[in-house]
């Protein structure tokens, strides 16, 4: 193998003139081949020399003549908007200089980098961009963005979440059934075992380091594994060999395919918060109430906003022997404007208004009360019960590896006992209690039960602020597997 010779190209910024930008170029190991250049824009904090290993590892794994440009020495060394421009043009005079002479520049950015040089990429010389622990704003629709764009993903990626990426991945799954060369053009991958810091190599800032999850494969075989896939796509994107283009197609297919062992079981959780403008999760726990009496209910539900849900109501209707139950819900996330990867990606709670078993029984007068009310007491379903099951639920459907290692080392999700309020307005102002801590996850609901005997409701309402499934699954495959407590607020 030869050693890429490195040269260093500064130029400065005529803006300010106060800071100088440069780029270091790794000329290519082969000559033959469609030529290409990677230039890689770095995570806030991190040198540029960090994706020099990611860089030499892409060249290895491809056919063609791959030449990189790593740009560094940003101001703060945090790349933004403003610097793109320069950086991206200071590196393709570099390139130039070195003797490129091709025009297929393909941006790389990482973390940060990313968000910036995303927006910047769609109106400038580079003919594709590569995301790795990033990802275009979710104001921009992939199927929108005007250059091809493959989105690296890790599996332990503890800052880009791969919840996040799931996001991504489920527009190209719908976008692939329209026109099957999304798959191609957009291509959203999620490499095993592969954590944030893992995209580059060397120290990291102490923010990643605090973020990050334990990986599960090595740096090399991660950065093998980037360049694998980047193969692909600059085969799809740039070569001129019809043979490796057909190729690489077939590879993008089984790259897609292979992610989705671990992107679908997120989605599929993700699912039961909103189908629609129902949340299917609702209609589960409002089956868990009725028990026995499920096989004659039609649970609908609907999911309404503020002030709508404070005010509904839920409603039974006896349709011949069947009861049509409507259930209201309010689905709540975090407060994420800036589409941040480190925050969650799930609901923070779902709110359900759902209809008591005793008010079922009653309207399907299946039951002579008294004395089965008190023997079916004991099993009606809590909140509590319904958290229970989510996380069940969110266990069993993780993959095999998501299981083992949150039995391993995980920090566990625990329930305590419902908090009942008597009124609507007092539950409706109490938060499903989240509380995590170094030892782990405690989740607490919040109910509003109106017994039978209740002066004014008898029987009639039900309500719970229940734990969403996907929220559970978040948790397993995410944040239960850091050491400590961090948040958001650390931002
Ligand atoms: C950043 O600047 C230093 C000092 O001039 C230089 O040694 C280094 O190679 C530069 N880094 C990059 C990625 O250009
Ligand atoms: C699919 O998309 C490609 C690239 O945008 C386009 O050339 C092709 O015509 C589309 N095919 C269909 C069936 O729409
Ligand atoms: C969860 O997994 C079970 C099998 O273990 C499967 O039947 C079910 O459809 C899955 N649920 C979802 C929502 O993916
Ligand atoms: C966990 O972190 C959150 C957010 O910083 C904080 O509000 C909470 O008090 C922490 N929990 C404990 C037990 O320290």
């Amino acid at each position: 193998m030869h050693r890429p010779l490195i040269v260093l190209v500064a130029f400065t910024v005529c803006l300010t003139g106060s800071f100088a930008l440069t780029s270091e170029i790794i000329q290519p190991i082969r000559r033959s081949g469609d030529e290409v250049a990677l230039i890689f824009i770095p995570g806030a904090k991190i040198q540029g020399e960090a994706y020099r290993k990611t860089a030499v590892a892409i060249q290895q794994a491809t056919n063609m003549a791959v030449w990189a440009a790593l740009t560094g020495n940003y101001t703060f060394d945090i790349p933004t908007f403003f610097e793109m421009k320069s950086a991206v043009e200071g590196a393709i005079d570099g390139l130039k200089k070195a003797g490129m002479t091709s025009t297929n520049y393909v941006g790389v950015a990482h973390s940060l980098g990313g968000v910036f040089l995303s927006s910047y990429a769609e109106n400038s010389p580079l003919k594709a961009v590569i995301l790795m622990g990033s990802y275009i704003n979710r104001g921009t629709k992939l199927r929108d963005y005007a250059k091809p764009l493959l989105t690296l993903s890790g599996e332990l990626d503890g800052q880009t979440r791969i919840t996040r990426i799931a996001a991504d991945y489920e527009q190209l799954h719908q976008d692939a059934k329209q026109n099957k060369t999304a798959l191609y053009r957009k291509p959203v991958v999620n490499i095993k075992g592969l954590c944030h810091a893992q995209f580059a190599s060397g120290p990291m800032p102490p923010k990643v380091i605090e973020m990050d999850l334990k990986p599960d494969i090595t740096e090399t075989q991660a950065h093998a594994e980037i360049g694998r896939y980047v193969s692909h796509f600059l085969a799809v994107t740039f070569s001129t060999v019809q043979s490796e283009v057909a190729e690489a197609k077939m590879q993008l297919d089984n790259d897609f395919m292979e992610s989705g062992t671990r992107f679908q079981p997120l989605l599929n959780m993700k699912a039961l918060d909103r189908a629609g403008n129902t949340c299917p999760w609702a209609q589960i726990v409002q089956g868990y109430l009725a028990g026995k009496l499920v096989s004659r209910t039609i649970i609908n539900n609907v999911i309404l906003g503020e002030p709508k849900f404070a005010r509904s109501k839920p409603s039974l209707v006896r349709v011949g022997n069947r009861l049509v139950i409507s259930t209201t819900t309010e689905v709540k996330y975090e407060w994420n404007i800036f589409d941040v990867s480190i925050n969650k990606e799930s609901p923070r709670e779902i709110s359900v208004k759902m209809k008591s078993r005793e008010a079922i029984e009653k309207a399907l007068g299946s039951y002579p009360e008294a004395e089965v009310l008190m023997l079916n007491k004991n099993s009606i379903p809590t909140c509590r019960f319904m958290n229970e099951q989510a996380l069940n639920l969110a266990l069993k459907n993780s993959t095999i590896a998501a299981q083992e290692r949150y039995k391993s080392r995980g920090r566990p999700l625990t329930f305590k006992d419902d908090i009942v309020y008597g009124t609507g307005i007092k539950w409706l102002a109490a938060p499903l209690a989240l509380d995590e801590d170094d030892k782990g996850l405690s989740v607490q609901s919040v109910g509003r039960y109106e017994p039978m005997s209740s002066a004014a409701f008898p029987g009639m309402y039900y309500y719970c602020k229940v734990l969403s499934p996907y929220r559970a699954m978040e948790w397993i495959n995410v944040d239960s597997l850091r050491v400590h407590n961090v948040t958001a607020s650390h931002l």
